[in-house]
């Protein structure tokens, strides 16, 4: 193996979670922006943190409701992820609309949420750490749904064609469709 030394860019390795839709709304208002900063901090009670920035159209609603939702899409929906993240709500675009994204109640909170995402986390903001041009958004999982063909025992299967999306940066995804399993030496 030969390694090259970077000297920018060490996040894009670490990058490949799911990159997520964030949705929130207080019920006159709403947005939805796609997240690739994103990962699980704790099992239980279940709790996520996200990467959001302060100028973000949908950050608004998350301040006012400390709410938000996460919607994680397959692959079918990469179009509609580059599309929720690289326009804004502040030009006046309704992007459920525009992306074709179809809303769904809660259970838990006020934020819509997507449909089409084969998996939705409903989170209560419990901390924001202020990073300047953006925050750190640290939630608990009130209320979680997944697409039951994806879901089984607790875990993610992927014999039902399910294929998860990864951001790379940019306009490039990659995505993962099945399981490896780790012998124990
Ligand atoms: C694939 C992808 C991933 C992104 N990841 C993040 C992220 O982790 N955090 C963030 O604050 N913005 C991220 N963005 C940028 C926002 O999604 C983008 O600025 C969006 O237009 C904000 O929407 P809004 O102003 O309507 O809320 C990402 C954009 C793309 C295309």
């Amino acid at each position: 193996m030969s390694k090259i030394k970077i000297e920018s860019g060490a996040y894009s390795l670490l990058n490949p979670g799911c990159v997520v839709l964030i949705s929130a709304g207080d019920g006159g208002g709403e947005g939805v922006f796609a997240v690739t900063w994103n990962m699980p901090i704790r099992k239980d009670p279940a709790m996520v943190a996200i990467e959001c920035g302060q100028n973000h159209y949908t950050y608004q609603f998350i301040r006012k409701t400390g709410e938000f939702g996460v919607n994680i899409p397959d692959a079918k929906m990469v179009n509609q992820v580059l599309g929720c993240g690289t326009v804004s709500g502040k030009t006046g675009v309704d992007k459920f609309e525009r992306f074709g994204l179809t809303r769904q109640t809660a259970e838990k909170i006020k934020a819509p949420l997507l449909a089409q995402a084969f998996a939705n986390l409903e989170c209560r903001v419990t901390q924001v750490v202020d990073m300047g041009a953006s925050a750190l958004l640290l939630a608990q999982v009130v209320s979680a749904q997944v697409d039951d063909r994806h879901f089984v025992d607790g875990q993610l299967v992927f014999d039902n064609g399910l294929q998860l999306l990864h951001h790379l940066g940019g306009r490039r995804f990659c995505v993962s469709d099945r399981v490896l399993m780790g012998e124990m030496g």
